[in-house]
């Protein structure tokens, strides 16, 4: 069954060729456009990816002095310095190391006072920037990207979620590995910046995300699968590695 929407696969053997390639892309698309507005993924499969990143800037390969970069998501209720703030994250991965401008970081304020009128911010704040020319994005193992998270329906803009148990279960290692301990609720970009991003870039890496990539990509659109509406998108990128590839090679073909 082909998707409806325009995807490109591109399986490369390893996570580590995997972070390669979407380096060099992303070094491609700030060659191009210099003011590039991105968003931004926490996680595990980023890690290799900005690591790549940062070696590329060292070797001047690759600048972002002019480039806006938006945080995906960001867990709530945690003190301004927490170590698993995803601002954190973000800021010890990549931020601290590469040449974006500090009033072009844009981070969800994770202990804002008022979460509602912190994501209206956000929103006015993306609006303002034009919009995501590039949206990198992850797969949870239960669909979601970002924190939209499966349910009933989806939110079009920035929102409060409230987190899945598997999300919770997924992020423990954050927490000295107990789920209680994980914030219930977070800040998530809603579908609609995904979907208006001019290029969405989703990339998952190893053997545990083959069942809800297929899903995903060649499933039905359901908010069950948040990520499965991204096969609408028009420019889509797949990238996977085999182990995430899995068995499902004649199903994404
Ligand atoms: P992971 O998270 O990269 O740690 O698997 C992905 C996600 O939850 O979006």
């Amino acid at each position: 069954m082909r998707p409806p929407g325009a995807q490109t696969l591109r399986v490369l053997p390893t996570a580590e060729a995997v972070a390669e390639a979407v380096a060099e892309r992303l070094v491609e698309a700030l060659a191009r456009n210099p003011e590039l507005v991105l968003a931004l993924p926490t996680g595990r499969t980023p890690l290799l990816l900005y690591r790549h990143l940062v070696a590329l800037h060292r070797e001047g390969r690759v600048s972002f002095s002019r480039a806006t970069a938006f945080q995906l998501d960001e867990l709530l209720g945690l003190a301004p310095d927490h170590p698993a703030r995803f601002a954190a994250y973000l800021t010890r991965h990549l931020f601290q190391h590469v040449d974006l401008a500090q009033e072009r970081i844009q981070r969800l304020d994770g202990a804002a006072a008022d979460p509602e009128a912190e994501c209206a911010r956000y929103e006015d704040a993306l609006a303002a920037a034009g919009g995501l020319d590039v949206a990198l994005l992850g797969i949870g193992d239960n669909g979601h990207v970002a924190f939209n998270e499966p349910g009933p329906t989806l939110q079009a803009r920035a929102h409060v979620a409230v987190l899945a148990r598997q999300t919770r279960e997924a992020n423990a290692g954050l927490f000295a590995g107990e789920p209680s301990h994980v914030p219930t609720h977070a800040l998530t970009l809603g579908m609609a910046a995904l979907l208006q991003a001019r290029e969405v870039h989703l990339v998952a890496t190893g053997a545990s995300k083959a069942d809800i990539l297929r899903a995903a990509l060649r499933g039905p659109l359901t908010p069950q699968v948040p990520a499965s509406f991204l096969q609408l998108h028009p420019r889509l990128s797949v990238w996977l590695d085999t182990a995430a590839l899995g068995q499902n090679e004649a199903a994404l073909s």
